[in-house]
């Protein structure tokens, strides 16, 4: 079956740290692609490189040697700028913290980064008020993110995430601060939407309870990525 443009690629990503004189070898060749609405889990013990890895996917962190592609785009050799468009035009992010800012309610923190993308007022606050409708917020439209739960301020995270309807999520961690009820109701939540709005999504987990939730599970180990089976 034809999927059309695959929505990433990264082809032998290879990253290493320089600490002093020393290099501090992290990601040895890491290849991973995910078709449209794919949904894939990153597992791999503490400092195995996860974060690392969706950062240069992201285009927020520079690679040694490698390729990385959004939507048939080329992120490596793309200028800030055009990473920046790219970013923006096709992926969403969901962070283990949920960076909402503290001044503003939940129907602002999901209207703002519309609004800065150049949607107009109605249209950004139509849209945030159905996707927080969506992730079972409509009582909480008006919350400040300090008078919220944590699944809560969460699940606005993911409203905002998709807003502006990414190709790909990315997470890192995202129910590392959730207890299991909580946990299991975000992932529910991202999946449905992911179904909705043909949204991949690809999250950092230690959770081996929610992987479940993905299509495909990938460890990451010894600098390379391997499938579970
Ligand atoms: N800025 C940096 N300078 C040097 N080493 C780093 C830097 N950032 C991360 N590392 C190292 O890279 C490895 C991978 O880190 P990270 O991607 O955060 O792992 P994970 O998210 O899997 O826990 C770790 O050994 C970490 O110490
Ligand atoms: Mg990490």
């Amino acid at each position: 079956m034809s999927k059309g443009t695959p929505t990433l690629v990264a082809q032998d990503v290879v990253k290493k740290y320089v600490q002093g004189d020393a290099d501090v070898p992290v990601l040895l060749g890491v290849d991973l692609k995910i078709e449209p609405g794919e949904r894939v889990a990153i597992v791999g013990r503490s400092g195995s490189g996860k974060s690392c890895l969706l950062h240069i996917l992201a285009g927020l962190e520079s690679l040694d040697t490698g390729m990385v592609t959004v939507h048939g785009h080329d992120m490596v050799n793309a200028d800030s700028d055009q990473r920046a468009r790219l970013r923006r035009q096709y992926l969403g992010f969901v962070y283990q913290q949920h960076h909402l800012l503290p001044e503003f309610s939940a129907l602002e923190n999901v209207a703002i980064p519309q609004r800065l993308n150049g949607d107009g007022a109605e249209d950004a606050e139509t849209n945030s008020r159905q996707l927080l409708e969506r992730v079972e917020l409509s009582h909480r439209l008006d919350h400040l993110p300090q008078a919220m739960s944590g699944g809560e301020r969460q699940r606005v995270a993911v409203a905002r995430a998709l807003a502006h309807r990414p190709r790909l999520v990315l997470a890192d961690e995202p129910t590392g601060n959730l207890d299991e009820m909580s946990s299991h109701h975000l992932m529910r939540m991202l999946v449905d939407l992911s179904e909705e709005q043909g949204t991949g999504f690809l999250i950092v987990t230690h959770d081996l309870a929610l992987l479940s939730y993905f299509d495909r599970v990938l460890t990451l180990q010894n600098g390379r990525l391997s499938s579970d089976s």
